[in-house]
């Protein structure tokens, strides 16, 4: 709907409003005659400090006379001029989250006119979008009480001055980057006995068919003749199948340049032989985070289609302890002839990365993202909201680090320096080995993946303290965090406005 400012209460649509309040104007953004018709009420609330403009803040007003309008959501933007896009996401994820528990499914929103000089009313509707749809996500879970879980954000909208197409489709692009990271979430919350090696290949076939990727799911047969020799040394003590994954977004009628995106899908890592303590092995069905992330990429990407070639490969297998397990001291061949001394069957990721990524390579990638929960180094150095980063790639990891402060995914990055690599190298019976140290270890992790990229450039992601969280936050419950899905969705996209 175009809001012009002779509207009133009665031509919108919903019974529940939501609107912006910001501190110094006291009045709601955008909408004159609202203004002009409560302003004076608005102002009195604020003054007894019954209605609050404090960023983040949400207060709920009933509205008392004859209206279609029965309740007005107030939310506090703060000073509007430095408002950012980051707060402004977050502002929308409360927002769903105050919908979801009054059990609101449909919504009128009004969006500001102008916010700042840096965002657009078609930024506002996107981040509408994202805000709206990840902070309504709610955790899949396999309870069989009766309970809540059924709310769903089932109509919005959007009240603006701006062109109501162009508005609405960039909301629907938000909606598309948060249904992505909520389908990651799910994937990453589902437990190791449900989302095996072989579910998580069947999610990704339906995504392929559903998008029109060009999909390979390869099974062991079929990984034992590509030599995957790291892949399956990860899979050997487990009774469950290993997979290699693979989806082709193709753009060109050559299939030529593509960026990879390489996950880490480890369904349950047990740690091996060298096996997990009892408190550090919960959670680690969430050990397929990277996967996660690269598969919600990709549904953004089948959604949008950017003009860029796009080749995913996720290696996934758990990580189990049998008879025929792999052990500390074994020496295996990968698929790219690099001989690995293991002395520590625990920092399998590495391991089964290096033949996706050697794999990736093969078909033609001329750009490599790795994406993986790594290692709890990474938790050490930069902490649980902060994802690392490793790169052989100045100038791709520059247009990385632009589309991550677009989605406010906290990225940092960290060295990999000649000595660092010395250590991944230093082995007496292989050509690396795939544990120097506990020191600075998630470099240690990163580089050796590295060591497959070779020249190509490459970025290394380590989520391991992002991909799930421990408590409830703005833009969504605990546990899988779908971190990376619309950086890489994003990061793509631009390269796609480089060709
Ligand atoms: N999956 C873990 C890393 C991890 C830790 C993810 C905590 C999420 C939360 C990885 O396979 C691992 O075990 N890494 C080891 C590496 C070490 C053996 C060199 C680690 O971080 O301790
Ligand atoms: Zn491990
Ligand atoms: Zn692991």
């Amino acid at each position: 709907m175009i809001l012009t400012n002779e509207v009133n209460l009665q031509e919108i649509q919903y019974e529940t409003l939501v609107v912006g309040l910001s501190t110094h104007l006291e009045q709601v953004e955008g909408w004159d005659a609202f203004t002009a018709t409560f302003g004076p009420q608005i102002t009195e609330l604020i003054r007894s400090k019954d209605l609050s403009t404090n960023e983040k803040e949400i207060t709920t007003f009933h509205v008392t006379t004859d209206s279609s309008v029965k309740r007005i959501l107030f939310a506090g933007i703060g000073n509007r001029k430095k408002l950012t896009e980051d707060t402004l996401r977050q502002l929308f994820g409360r927002v769903g989250k105050t919908l979801q528990k009054k059990g609101y499914s449909d919504v009128s929103v009004l969006l500001p006119s102008f916010v700042n000089e840096e965002i657009s009313e078609q930024d506002v509707a996107f981040l509408a979008g994202e805000g709206l749809g990840m902070g309504t996500y709610q955790i899949l879970d396999y309870k069989t009480t009766a309970h809540d879980t059924d709310y769903d954000l089932a109509a919005v909208e959007l009240l603006s001055q701006a062109d109501e197409q162009e508005i609405v489709s960039y909301f629907e692009v938000g909606l598309i980057y948060s249904e992505a990271v909520n389908e990651a979430r799910t994937l990453v919350n589902m437990p190791g006995n449900i989302l095996t090696a072989t579910e998580l290949g069947e999610y990704a076939r339906e995504l392929g068919e559903e998008f029109g990727f060009e999909t390979h799911i390869l099974g062991k047969e079929e990984i034992e003749e590509l030599g995957m020799g790291a892949l399956l040394a990860v899979n050997q003590g487990s009774t469950e199948e290993p997979r290699l994954i693979v989806l082709k977004h193709q753009v060109t009628d050559k299939w030529e340049d593509p960026i990879a995106l390489v996950g880490k899908g480890i369904t349950f890592d047990t740690g091996g032989y060298s096996l997990k303590p009892k408190d550090g092995i919960v959670g680690m069905k969430g050990d397929m985070g990277g996967a996660a992330a690269v598969l919600g990429a990709m549904r953004i990407i089948g959604e949008t289609k950017p003009n860029k070639n796009v080749i995913a490969v996720i290696a996934s297998t758990d990580n189990m302890v049998s008879g025929n397990a792999f052990k500390p001291d074994d020496v295996i061949t990968s698929m790219s002839g690099k001989t690995i001394e293991i002395l520590n069957t625990d920092a399998e990721g590495r391991l089964v990365l290096a033949d996706a990524v050697t794999y990736a390579k093969q078909q033609g990638a001329t750009a490599i993202v790795d994406v993986a929960t790594l290692t709890g180094g990474v938790i050490v150095a930069l902490g649980m909201d902060k994802t690392g980063a490793l790169t052989n790639d100045e100038a791709l990891f520059e247009e990385f680090m632009e589309a991550s402060m677009e989605t406010g995914e906290f990225v940092w990055r960290l060295p990999l320096t000649e000595s660092d690599k010395k250590r991944i190298r230093k082995s007496d019976v292989a050509d690396l080995n795939n544990s120097p140290g506990r020191d600075g270890h998630m470099i240690f992790g990163g580089g050796f993946v590295g060591e497959f990229a070779e020249n190509t450039p490459w970025i290394h992601l380590d989520i391991a303290g992002t991909s799930g969280t421990p408590s409830e936050h703005d833009l969504g419950p605990k546990g899988g965090t779908g971190v990376m899905v619309r950086t890489l969705a994003s990061f793509v996209e631009r390269l796609a406005e480089q060709e």
